[in-house]
């Protein structure tokens, strides 16, 4: 098994009102691609500062590469997009990444040909002497990619690096990021695009008001496998019922009725069941749990178990 990448070891945070993550356990190997997935305020983006050292967690430990995150010279070996990408709004693209190259202490001829290949790899190169303050919103967080891929990394935390972008964008964005998962950058991302993240990621963690809902591979988080989807005609409360009696998790929106079956054969009794209770049954199409799908069941049980 390849070394850990990222070891977190009963992380707390607090903050005065909230405790934004509780007793976390975490660890991502090296060459993974791991998502992070959680409703709004779960904790995502207080978990990538930690990893970072940008906050202090209340108890707990963070090692990357197997050095405490105190350790600041782990820096040179992370890319970072934060959250919220804040550039000097004076300085062109070209210039911010030449000034973050000389943060990072690149001599000039280095400064010159990893911007550059940095401005193309995210289709900037022809912006590069425009200012920032001029760039739409996806352009700024092109340069926020940029300017985390800048030093190489060997690991990279992504704080929702699809936020702002078109979907041409975001399909550009996953073929850089799938293209460093196959030179063996290890990717820590967050995102609540799920569609991205199930395209991307070896492995996902669910958080969920500062808990580990569950950590595991897709195959992994899967219990239920097939889900049904009806399209009704003259959907009745009798006819629920019934399909209730043989299913779970069942949602019902205008003339659609999704469900779980308890087995396959429910699965071809339902035309017969619809129509004994009146209805008209226009389609019916079976397809595997997607990861939103994952996601909405988890954490809604989650939910239901805190109630
Ligand atoms: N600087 C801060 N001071 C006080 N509370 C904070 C601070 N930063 C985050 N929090 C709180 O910690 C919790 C987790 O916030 P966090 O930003 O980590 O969530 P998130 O999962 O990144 O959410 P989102 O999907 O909206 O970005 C929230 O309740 C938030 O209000
Ligand atoms: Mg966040």
């Amino acid at each position: 098994m390849a070394p850990a990448a990222i070891e977190v070891c009963q992380l707390t945070k607090d903050y005065p009102s909230v405790r934004a993550l509780d007793n976390l356990n975490l660890a991502v190997r090296q060459g993974e691609c791991f998502g992070l997935l959680g409703p709004n305020g779960a904790g995502k983006t207080t978990l990538m500062k930690l990893l970072l050292n940008l906050i202090s967690p209340s108890s707990g430990s963070v090692h990357i590469f197997n050095q405490s995150v105190k350790n600041d010279f782990l820096r040179e070996r992370i890319g970072y997009l934060p959250e919220k990408v804040k550039i000097y709004g004076f300085l062109t693209g070209s210039e911010f990444l030449d000034y973050q190259g000389k943060l990072y202490g690149m001599n000039r001829t280095i400064r010159k040909s990893r911007t550059e290949e940095c401005l193309k790899t995210v289709a900037m190169y022809e912006d590069r002497f425009r200012r920032i303050g001029e760039y739409s919103k996806g352009m700024v967080q092109r340069i926020g990619m940029a300017q985390a891929l800048l030093n190489n990394p060997e690991l990279l935390l992504l704080d929702e690096p699809a936020a702002g972008l078109d979907p041409i964008s975001n399909k550009e964005m996953r073929d850089i990021l799938l293209r460093l998962k196959e030179a063996g950058v290890t990717i820590f991302i967050n995102s609540h695009l799920l569609s991205e993240i199930e395209m991307l990621c070896d492995r996902v963690a669910i958080l969920h008001r500062g808990h580990m809902v569950r950590t595991g591979t897709k195959q992994e988080l899967t219990s239920q496998g097939e889900i049904i989807e009806l399209c009704v005609e003259g959907i009745n409360d009798q006819l629920l019922e019934t399909i209730r009696a043989v299913s779970t998790q069942v949602k019902v929106e205008g003339n659609n009725i999704q469900l779980h079956p308890q087995d396959a054969k429910t699965i071809s009794a339902l035309p017969e069941l619809i129509i004994k209770h009146g209805g008209k049954l226009l389609s019916l199409t079976t397809r595997m749990e997607s990861l939103e799908d994952i996601f909405y069941r988890l954490i809604k049980e989650e939910e239901n178990n805190h109630e």
